[in-house]
Parts: structure tokens; sequence; C-alpha cells
């Protein structure tokens, strides 16, 4: 059984999608993989709740108790390794990681972000978008790279930006097709052949 840990620091709707189409799928049958852990670097995020409904193992490593990026990310590897996972799938997971942790998980760490990368990586991505005129928006899963928001394109999707939006609309138009493409990705990258 592959497992598949899943780091977020929020409400992890992308998290509860992947989680859904895990049991929709099966994908304990083929290709014979698992939700192990969720694990967020905030005590408070909302994802947790729901998987601990789930049964499913859901960590707190608080970024805050550290000091600095390396020894909070030391704790963060430690946790995660007990679960000697297939893939590492940061969902809505919004801290800066060091080379050296992206080097570890190489090949096996997965991103979302929400902007038609390259295009706006970073913050404020839905605001940039409408203040730049863009009429296509959208979203990217990726492998990464030590780079921020960069690496191998895995799965986009594109939205509409419409007269009239928001940040807030044109995030939640997105959010949407993310909570397809990143289970899809997953189950792809999983898949034998
Ligand atoms: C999602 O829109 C995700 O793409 C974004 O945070 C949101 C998390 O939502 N991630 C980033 O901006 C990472 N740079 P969720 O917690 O409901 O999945």
């Amino acid at each position: 059984m592959k497992n598949i840990v899943i780091l977020i620091s929020g409400g992890g709707s992308n998290m509860a999608a992947i989680v859904r189409a895990a049991e929709r799928d099966r994908w304990g049958h083929a290709p014979g993989a698992r939700i192990a852990a969720v694990i967020s670097n905030r005590p408070d995020a909302g994802g947790l709740a729901f998987a601990r409904e789930r049964g499913i193992a859901a960590e707190v490593v608080d970024h805050q108790r550290f000091d600095g990026r390396e020894a909070f990310e030391a704790d963060l590897a430690a946790v995660i390794d007990r679960f000697d996972p297939a893939l590492v799938v940061l969902a809505g997971f919004m801290r800066i990681l060091t080379p050296g942790f992206v080097g570890r998980y190489a090949g096996r760490l997965l991103n979302i972000h929400p902007s038609l990368l390259p295009a706006f990586p970073g913050l404020h991505t839905h605001q940039r978008a409408i203040d730049a005129g863009c009429k296509f928006a959208g979203a990217t899963v990726h492998q990464v790279t030590a780079e921020l928001d960069h690496g191998p394109i895995l799965e986009q999707a594109v939205v509409p930006v419409l007269p009239g939006d928001n940040a807030q609309s044109l995030a939640a138009r997105i959010l949407t097709q993310e909570h397809l493409i990143y289970p899809r990705a997953i189950a792809r990258l999983l898949a034998p052949g």
C-alpha cells in the first residue's frame, strides 16, 4: 500500500476532495494507495477535524513553536517519515520550504497553486490576475522544486475571469476546479505504467 501524506494550513478543502476521491474511486484497491496522514502547521486548521472524522491520522507541527525554518522542517519531516510516504501532497500548505526539505522528498512532493503557472507565483494570485486584466485564470498542480511555485506541471484547469469578479469570486471559481484536478493528478501519478 502506498501512503499519501497531505500537508495543510487551513480549511483543507483540497485535502477533503482528495480523501473523497480516494474513497469514491477506491484507491485502496487500485492503485493501492491510502491517505495515511494529514499534517497541519496550524493547530486551528479546519481540515484536521475532517481528517479525524474519517479515521485518518491528523497531526500538528506548529511552526510558531520553532526557532527558524530548519528546526520546524526537521520536526515536520520526522512526523512525515513515520508514514513512509510515496507522495507528500501540499494542499494549501502556506509555508515556504527550504531546498533541503524539497530535496528530501524530491520526485514525491506535489503542490497546487491557484494560478496558471508560470504566471503569478506567490501570494494574492487572484487579485493580481484581475489587476493584470487577465481574461482567464486557473490552477496548476506541479511537482515541487526548490524555486517557489515552479516545477514540472502535471495538471492545469482554466476558468474565465468574469466582469465584476473580485478576488473572492474568482478564488471560489478556481477552487471548484482545484478539487477536480488535484485528485486526478495524484491518481495518474500513482497509476502503474
Ligand atoms: C487553495 O486555493 C490552494 O490552491 C491555495 O490555497 C488554497 C487552500 O485551500 N494554495 C496556495 O496559495 C499555495 N501557494 P484549501 O485549504 O481549502 O485546500
